[in-house]
């Protein structure tokens, strides 16, 4: 099991392009399902949680070439192996999102419960509802979900909570279904937009993405085509956060600031600077005198739980008391207790954290819970006083393409063992 040995200290300083988005890529791979010709995706990143969905979409008879290092083709069988192999699945959360492409398409599924990261319950009610209105029988047993239909009809569905993975799966449904679709309280994040974006461009009749009202006019099929997927505002927060943590100056390329707004808002809020102009953000705290401050996770546009974990190792050294509430997973604070062991003071009750900022954190042996506390888990070794030792990077690694040359372009005493 490889680790991150960081030694902390060091304003990170310099120029990062940020790569493609890892949950558009993770949609939109699924919706090339639903394409009867070649798709090519360009500003694919290179991370596990794309090899491996890649993987699981080989064993169904999808034919997958990389064409370049961010830039695939996918090329959908006319049948399919409607059994995704477990010990694939187990490793991927967003494997669910196959179940509407596949029933839509193929009119069969059948796909163990996906695993992925360790943050909470995470039913899949809201996917099976959708489905099941838009005319699939589904079934769950013994840990397998299995699904089939005739060819969908479309249907309004009213979501109980706006889910980001929910609402995907119902649009690529729809897309292939006999007549209008309607989802109600639909999920409005960046990456659901994306999704649309590239299924229009395949001839998909999709409206209203980024709102919560989205309106899908089913098709017969999709024709093939090109794509380039957005740029991952998540991957870009957590520089923008290691950048303020570290107290340095970073200037983000290749970026979609509007994205970024919920953390720019609460960086400033901080006093970080930030400065946005049309595709960079540059973050600058080399001389700020930085401040506590209280969030709320929420559906986009409210604040990214996958923004939480690094904000909660930022918040850690900076004084006064810090407030975060997890609206969205149960399960998020887990890094808290390795955060603590670096000499933190953070007080977790139910779903809320108290952050008492101390002066500075030692480097520790710790361990990532998740992906996103892997990334607060480097962000605090990056301010931490020594070396720090992270195990379990393969969470680290399902989320951020490249991470060691990239904080290492950024000074960053980074080194995988
Ligand atoms: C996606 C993102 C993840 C992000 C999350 C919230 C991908 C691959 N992952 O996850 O990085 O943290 O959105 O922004 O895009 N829920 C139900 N029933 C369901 C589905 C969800 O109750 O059927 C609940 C979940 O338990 C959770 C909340 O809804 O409490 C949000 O989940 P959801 O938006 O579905 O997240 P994911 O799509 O799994």
């Amino acid at each position: 099991m490889s680790k991150l040995i960081i030694t902390g200290g060091q304003p990170l300083h310099g120029k990062v392009k940020v790569s493609g988005a890892k949950n558009a890529s993770l949609a939109i791979l699924c919706g090339a399902l639903l394409a009867e010709d070649e798709v090519v995706l360009d500003n694919v990143p290179d991370i596990s949680d794309v090899r491996i969905l890649l993987e699981i979409m080989g064993t169904m008879g999808v034919k997958v070439r990389w064409l370049g290092e961010e830039t695939l083709s996918l090329r959908s069988p006319k049948n399919i192996e409607d059994e995704a192999p477990y010990e694939l699945v187990k490793q991927l959360r967003a494997s669910n999102l196959l179940l509407g492409p596949m029933l839509t398409r193929y009119g069969k599924a059948s796909i163990s419960l996906p695993g992925g990261c360790n943050i909470g319950i995470r039913p899949m009610d809201l996917h099976f509802k959708g489905l099941i209105n838009l005319g699939a029988e589904m079934n769950l047993e013994r840990g397998i979900i299995q699904g089939k239909t005739g060819r969908l009809t479309g249907s309004r569905v009213y979501l109980d909570f706006p889910s980001v993975g929910a609402t995907e799966n119902i649009i690529m449904a729809a897309c292939l279904a006999d007549g209008q679709t309607v989802i109600e309280n639909a999920a409005k994040e960046p990456e659901i937009v994306d999704l649309a974006n590239f299924l229009n461009a395949l001839g998909a009749k999709v409206r209203g993405a980024g709102t919560d009202l989205i309106k899908i006019e089913g098709q017969h099929l999709l024709k093939g085509g090109r794509y380039t997927i957005i740029p991952d505002r998540i991957e870009a927060g957590t520089f923008m956060v290691a950048a303020a943590a570290t107290r340095g100056k970073v200037i983000l390329e290749s970026v979609i600031p509007r994205h970024l707004e919920p953390l720019t808002a609460k960086l400033r809020e901080a006093n970080v600077e930030v400065e946005v102009s049309e595709d960079t953000i540059c973050v600058n705290a080399a001389n700020i005198e930085a401040k506590s401050i209280d969030i709320k996770t929420m559906p986009y546009p409210g604040f990214p739980t996958d923004m939480q974990s690094q904000m909660m190792a930022f918040l850690s050294t900076v004084p006064g008391t810090s407030i975060i509430v997890e609206n969205i997973f149960e399960n998020r604070f887990r890094v808290a207790d390795e955060i603590k062991r670096m000499g933190a003071n953070i007080k977790v009750e139910g779903r809320m954290a108290v952050i008492e900022g101390v002066a500075s954190l030692q480097g520790a042996k710790v361990k990532a819970s998740d992906l996103r506390a892997g990334a607060a888990l480097v962000i605090a070794a990056l301010m931490a006083k020594g070396e720090t030792e992270i195990g379990d990077v393969h969470y680290i690694d399902r989320g951020y393409a490249n991470l060691e040359p990239k904080l290492t372009s950024l000074g960053a005493l980074i080194r995988r063992s």
